[in-house]
């Protein structure tokens, strides 16, 4: 195919992925009961009605006059869903359900601003001479936007009572495995971090740019997620009140916000019951636990292990025993299907560990990518030669405060173009409602 022909491939692509994405966040909030709407599930965040209006509004906001000339038709709206709350610190919001607009309102705003900007879009696509230089790059924020607001809707809407909720299809049953995690020795070799510009036109946030080799020295790693029973033996061994597997900051969060267990656990009587998306089951123990960073690294600490660097976690999911070049993903270059792990909207819950071997990477190590983000020991920063991207200059730059981590790999809910190796997520470590689990290693 031809260098041209490629283009209007990709341009044409961008559309039908922009109306994809906008399928994935409107699953979303097919889930939340009408009565639901201007609940907050979560109390550090905005209410559901905020999310139903940002989604829209944040295309509106990056698109309209930037790329396209068009003028706004609600500047009320536009501000009032423009950004989102990022819960450090601080105090909770105290806004009611009457200060914000109806949904007839917000979704006849939604209606308009996806007709506008789609008619734009076609337009703009078919004469790419004319358009703005930086297009299809805003087009990319657009829809990665939208699909890391369909995963993060999800942990939010985790926490809405069962009641609140409609209950959608859930995957069948996963085949029962029983695995036994196991430390796998990787060697010394090189790991590439960021995006390589050998990789044509693949997009990539401003984090991720800088592709650069580092130097891994020999290392352990746990074959598989630590799981529910892992983490059961933890708890019952008292590690949530032994103060010296947690640091300051972490002993202090714990005890205020009274954390005893992980936040997807509940004690009823003798039973440990597991809060699904849509119910409760008992504690499934084979599932990979879900927890803060705080709490991984208790566990980490009480095994005298640690959690891997973003490096060591590259090292061990992409490279090889021969070293030759790393691997686009753990299992190989083919793109993720099925067969290779629990991701792109797949379930609403994660697998048993070790569900899916044909996803393992070279060195034999299970689930890197899926069925959970992995909680890595290096704090979020930029890669050398990082320049926030001039149409979204905060979305990496906000961060480099030293107090998020890094969480690499994706869940269950993660979208496959997320996937990529370069892909770099971040949250901080008091925050327990995030599809993350970990694994530890010997260094
Ligand atoms: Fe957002």
């Amino acid at each position: 195919m031809g260098a041209l022909a490629t283009a209007v491939r990709i341009r044409h692509d961008l559309h039908s992925r922009l109306i994809g994405a906008r399928a994935r966040t409107d699953e979303v909030f097919q889930v939340v009961r009408e009565e639901a709407m201007y609940d907050r599930p979560i109390a550090e965040r905005h209410r559901i009605i905020f999310y139903l209006g940002h989604v829209e509004a944040f295309d509106w906001n990056l698109l309209s006059q930037r790329a396209f000339g068009l003028r706004p038709f609600h500047p009320g709206f536009d501000q009032l869903f423009a950004f989102g709350i990022d819960p450090v610190g601080g105090g909770l919001p105290t806004d009611k359900p009457t200060d914000w607009p109806t949904r007839e309102e917000v979704e006849r705003y939604n209606h308009r601003l996806r007709e506008e900007l789609d008619h734009a879009i076609e337009h703009a696509l078919q004469r790419p001479e004319e358009g703005h230089p930086q297009l299809i790059s805003m087009l990319e924020v657009a829809i990665e936007h939208r699909l890391m607001h369909a995963e993060t809707l999800a942990y939010m809407l985790h926490r809405l009572p069962a009641d609140r909720k409609i209950a959608r299809p859930e995957q069948g049953a996963w085949k029962a495995v029983r695995v036994k995690s196991h430390l796998v020795e990787i060697p010394a070799g090189r790991a590439t971090l960021g995006l390589e510009s050998d990789s044509g036109d693949e997009f990539g946030w401003d984090n991720e740019i800088g592709a650069h080799e580092l130097d891994v020295a020999e290392f352990a790693m746990e074959s598989h997620n630590v799981a529910n029973h892992d983490f059961l033996r933890f708890v019952q061994a008292g590690g949530y009140q032994n103060r010296s597997l947690w640091s300051e900051e972490a002993w202090a969060w714990k005890a205020k916000e009274d954390i005893e267990h992980p936040m997807f656990w509940r004690r009823e009587g003798n039973l440990w019951v597991y809060r699904t998306m849509f119910g409760e089951i008992r504690l499934p123990l084979e599932w990979p636990v879900y927890v803060s960073h705080a709490e991984a690294t208790a566990y980490a600490n009480w095994l005298g292990r640690k959690l891997p660097t973003e490096a060591q976690f590259h090292r061990a999911a992409y490279g090889t025993p021969e070293g030759k070049r790393e691997r686009r993903y753990p299992w190989g270059e083919e793109a993720p299907s099925a067969a290779r792990g629990n991701f792109d909207f797949r379930s609403w819950d994660p697998s048993p560990v070790g569900a899916h071997p044909a996803g393992a990477s070279a060195f034999g190590v299970h689930d890197m990518v899926g069925n959970g983000w992995e909680w890595t020991r290096t704090a979020f920063a930029p890669f050398s030669g990082f320049t926030p991207m001039p149409f979204y200059p905060g979305y990496s730059a906000n961060f480099f405060d030293g107090k998020h981590y890094v969480m690499k790999g994706g869940s269950p809910r993660t979208a496959a173009c997320m996937l990529r190796r370069s892909f770099r997520n971040w949250f901080q470590p008091h925050y327990p409602y995030v599809y993350a689990t970990f694994r530890c290693v010997e260094d």
